[in-house]
């Protein structure tokens, strides 16, 4: 079990993050839970910030609001001076209402509809991704009608092989992303932005996938890239001024994850940059990241109530907790190991093999398949590390299961910044 950020163990047996003993966190607040580390959010921010930096050209370092967005997660973020990344009317509507800066936020998504696109103009978003050929006419007419300008990033699509689960890999041929760079119609596409007169574009957007833990990756993505912009530029004059080369990079979930050290990663990636620039004779004046797991995965943490267990005629033993696949669906849908422990007997040694599963109505509501973990009592507290992207934001109410609380930890202080849902929730928009 790796310890992350300002986690610690009490002599009392118990986990500390933030200062706060969380079976104490329970308590006040319920189980299921999810809690932040705030602390390392904040790090992992500068960390961003302080190495994703060039002599040669601005940086910007943009948050993948989709991994983990509520207003206080916006409020953290402004401080830090990020910018943010939303894919749907809801995260730009979340974004704004937190008094983010419009202009530091990009929009996203491969369909947006024509309300979101005039929520982007309305709010006065800073950038648009277009994503394809009919959103690239949909939202000229729009700026048209508004008397708008909108400054746009093409998002293409550079064929490279990520190495990661197929369902979070974005930039093999098929995807449903972007425009691919070996299309002909990309080049009449980019020749049509550059034409048109209410769409300023500034560069490309590039992701290929998530939860990346090569390198070489990003290192191919810049070459072929950097290509790219230099064909368009010899083919008809346009040379992209920004690129954002997107977001993907891996955090360590359990011992089969060795995510490589960011630090010396994000400065290679800016060196590589300008090396590829200085090569074709391009200049670029931006470039920016949307790390979102990389910011928010290690400082978040679920905590449980242990109920009921079970040892099964085939011999699994089962811990069964108070949530499950509602509040983490990663296991379902990727295999996602986790790592756990009881959080309340840190030094009771007495350990068995366990596979912990949820509440819900369904075989595969598995949370972690045999993990080594303390023998648990009910009513214990297991926390389950590295639950702080795409958990909360992709939680559903199957089995109108109550969607879990959140609470930032920090300074030995408890906050909440999202109610846990209560029936009345439930029923809002029943008529
Ligand atoms: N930028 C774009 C355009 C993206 O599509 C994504 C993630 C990111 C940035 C941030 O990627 P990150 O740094 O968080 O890996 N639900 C999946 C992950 C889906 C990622 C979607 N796009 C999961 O739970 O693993």
């Amino acid at each position: 079990m790796k310890l992350f950020g300002t986690m610690k163990l009490r002599e009392t047996g118990c986990l500390e993050i933030g200062g706060c003993c969380v079976e104490d966190v329970t308590r006040e607040y319920g189980t299921p839970l999810y809690v932040y580390d705030t602390k390392l959010i904040r790090d992992k921010c500068s960390e961003f910030k302080t190495n994703f930096v060039s002599d040669y050209f601005d940086t910007d370092v943009i948050y993948a609001s989709k991994a983990f967005l509520t207003k206080a997660m916006c409020n953290l973020l402004a401080e830090q001076d990020m910018s943010i990344d939303v894919v749907s009317g809801g995260e730009l509507y979340t974004a704004i209402s937190s008094g983010f800066p419009a202009e530091r936020i990009y929009m996203h998504g491969n369909n947006k509809t024509r309300e979101e696109l005039e929520m982007a103009i309305e709010y006065n978003v800073g950038t648009i991704i277009v994503d394809n050929e009919d959103e690239v006419e949909e939202l000229n007419e729009i700026c048209e009608a508004m008397k708008r300008n909108a400054k746009v990033l093409l998002r293409v699509n550079p064929g490279i092989d990520a190495h990661t689960h197929e369902y979070i890999q974005t930039a093999n041929h098929d995807s449903k992303f972007g425009v691919s760079i070996y299309c002909d119609n990309t080049k009449e596409l980019i020749r049509k932005i550059v034409e048109s007169e209410n769409l300023n574009l500034k560069g490309y957007h590039i992701h290929i996938g998530s939860q990346i833990l090569l390198e070489s990756s990003y290192y191919a993505s810049i070459k072929v890239i950097v290509d790219f912009i230099n064909k368009i530029k010899e083919e008809f004059g346009y040379e992209a001024e920004e690129l954002n080369l997107g977001g993907g990079f891996g955090v360590y979930y359990s011992e089969e994850d060795t995510p490589f050290p960011l630090g010396d990663f994000l400065k290679t990636l800016t060196n590589k940059i300008h090396i590829e620039m200085v090569q074709k004779g391009l200049s670029i004046n931006k470039v920016m990241i949307e790390p979102g797991r990389s910011i928010v995965a290690n400082s978040g943490t679920t905590l449980y109530k242990v109920g009921n267990m079970k040892d099964t005629y085939g011999g699994k033993k089962y811990i069964f907790v108070d949530g499950g696949m509602t509040d983490n669906p990663r296991k379902a849908l990727y295999d996602s190991k986790y790592e756990a422990c009881i959080a309340n007997r840190l030094f009771d040694n007495n350990e068995d093999v366990y596979t912990i599963a949820g509440k819900c109505c369904e075989s595969g509501d598995i949370l972690i398949k045999d993990i080594n973990i303390t023998v648990p009592k009910k009513g214990d507290v297991l926390a389950v590390f590295g639950t702080g992207a795409y958990n909360y934001s992709m939680a559903s109410n199957y089995n109108r299961i109550l969607k879990p609380g959140v609470v930032f930890l920090e300074d030995g202080k408890a906050i909440e910044v999202v109610k846990r849902e209560s029936y009345r929730d439930l029923l809002r928009n029943d008529i």
